[in-house]
């Protein structure tokens, strides 16, 4: 799908937020600055949580609205071993009840449940500043 706007970003975030439930996860790939945390920003401000950061240095965020749903925004970028990734604690959160999110979650694929939905943002520099490409994969849930 092509977007040409952080406004149609935010209405895609919104759409796949619309049809989300609570133990979903979100694998999000493409390169720097490619729109993912713009992605996780849109889809909670929808929920009603406002002060989203980056994790790139936290690896987890945790947010929680009114409604007690819960989002968990992890970042994979520096995880470069599998022990990393077991200290990170990052497999504590796939089977909970909120939300899950991570950013660069190939690099942790080895433990990626399944059901997971994959986002993947190309960025196309030859085309404007603006123009980004979303390709959503999702598993049939039984
Ligand atoms: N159509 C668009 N969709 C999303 N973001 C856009 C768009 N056009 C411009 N931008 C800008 O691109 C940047 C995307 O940054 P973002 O932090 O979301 O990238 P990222 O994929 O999370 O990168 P990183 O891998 O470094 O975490 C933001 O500054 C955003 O305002
Ligand atoms: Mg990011």
């Amino acid at each position: 799908m092509n977007i040409y706007n952080p406004e149609e970003m935010q209405n895609f975030a919104i759409k796949v937020a619309n049809k989300s439930k609570r133990g979903d996860i979100f694998c999000l790939e493409g390169e720097l600055s490619s729109g993912k945390t713009f992605f996780v920003k849109s889809f909670a401000n929808f929920f009603g949580i406002k002060k989203i950061s980056s994790p790139t240095f936290s690896f987890i965020n945790i947010y929680r609205n009114k409604k007690g749903l819960e989002i968990y925004h992890m970042d994979a970028y520096r995880i470069k071993s599998h022990n990393e990734a077991n200290d990170v604690g990052f497999e504590d959160y796939f089977f909970s009840n909120g939300i899950c999110f991570i950013e660069w979650a190939s690099k942790i694929k080895y433990i990626i449940p399944d059901f997971a939905t994959w986002i993947y943002f190309e960025k196309k520099l030859n085309f404007n500043e603006f123009f980004r490409r979303v390709k959503i994969i999702t598993k049939n849930k039984s």
